[in-house]
């Protein structure tokens, strides 16, 4: 089972304390975006669960995913609310966003590492870079394996919206450094008070430690690194990432190409 394919429970266990998140976006786009009302686009959308609000906020909004049930979850959803995005099914590694430059990408909660090779995220960042706007920003949040300490292998959470309550439980099931994957199990148990319902559903995620993900970028050349976050996403508190970190929240601008 693809727990992507489920687009309402994934939106409400992903929605759990979202608050912080999309609070810091807006104020990193209202920060750095010269424009009064700032273009956005979110490589693998899914369900829109931040696209919504920040489209309502009055931001440009324009998502794609490869998840056809996700998108059409989205497309629901914006019509219901009678909100407007562009929204189009599309590869993170070779999407085209046609001739729009955008003011600024974001890419949270680990979308990032479903790109399983170095030359998948090589890809990505050429093309986010592309379609970015000159000194164009790129938020990108991801796990990195701490090379000191241990990595948390099981994390839980329960959500709520109206009678419907999802309990997520997400379990590292292997790390292998050497290949740079993690195999990820997540258990999702949608509940109302007629049904109990169990899904379970077991993927790969690439793996970055902070090495690897300065090394990803120094070959790329396409971003420089003009802040860093943890996961409080607190803007008034940027941090030093370490060899403990676990959660980076980089802050990217598009490079200026140098002509030599
Ligand atoms: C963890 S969800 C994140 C969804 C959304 N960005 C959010 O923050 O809630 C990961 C999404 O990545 C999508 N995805 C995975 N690989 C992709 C790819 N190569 N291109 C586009 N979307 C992809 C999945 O379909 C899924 O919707």
């Amino acid at each position: 089972m693809n727990w992507y394919n489920l687009p309402m429970y994934y939106d409400v266990s992903f929605s759990h304390e979202m608050r912080e998140e999309l609070l810091f976006l807006q104020n990193i786009f209202n920060r750095y975006c010269k424009s009064n009302r700032p273009s956005l686009i979110e490589p693998a959308c899914g369900t829109g669960r931040l696209i919504i609000p920040l489209t309502r906020n009055g931001y440009d909004c324009t998502g794609f995913d490869l998840n056809e049930h996700a998108l059409s979850y989205l497309e629901d959803k914006l019509i219901r609310n009678q909100l407007k995005a562009n929204i189009f099914h599309g590869d993170m590694t070779n999407f085209n966003s046609k001739s729009k430059k955008y003011d600024a990408a974001y890419c949270t909660v680990d979308t990032f590492r479903h790109l399983l090779s170095e030359k998948q995220a090589v890809q990505h960042l050429l093309n986010i870079s592309k379609s970015l706007k000159k000194n164009g920003i790129y938020i990108l949040g991801l796990h990195l394996i701490p090379e000191q300490g241990i990595t948390d292998k099981i994390t839980h959470w329960t959500a709520k919206r109206g009678r419907l309550t999802v309990k997520t439980t997400m379990e590292m099931l292997t790390l292998d450094k050497k290949n740079r994957t993690e195999t990820l199990k997540v258990i999702l148990n949608p509940r109302t008070e007629y049904n109990n319902e169990k899904y379970e559903s077991i993927y790969k995620l690439r793996t970055y430690n902070l090495k690897q993900f300065h090394k990803l970028l120094s070959t790329t050349n396409v971003f420089e690194v003009i802040n860093s976050y943890d996961h409080f996403y607190d803007l008034s508190k940027p941090i030093t990432l370490n060899a403990r970190s676990d959660y980076g929240v980089f802050v990217l601008r598009k490079k200026t190409l140098q002509v030599v």
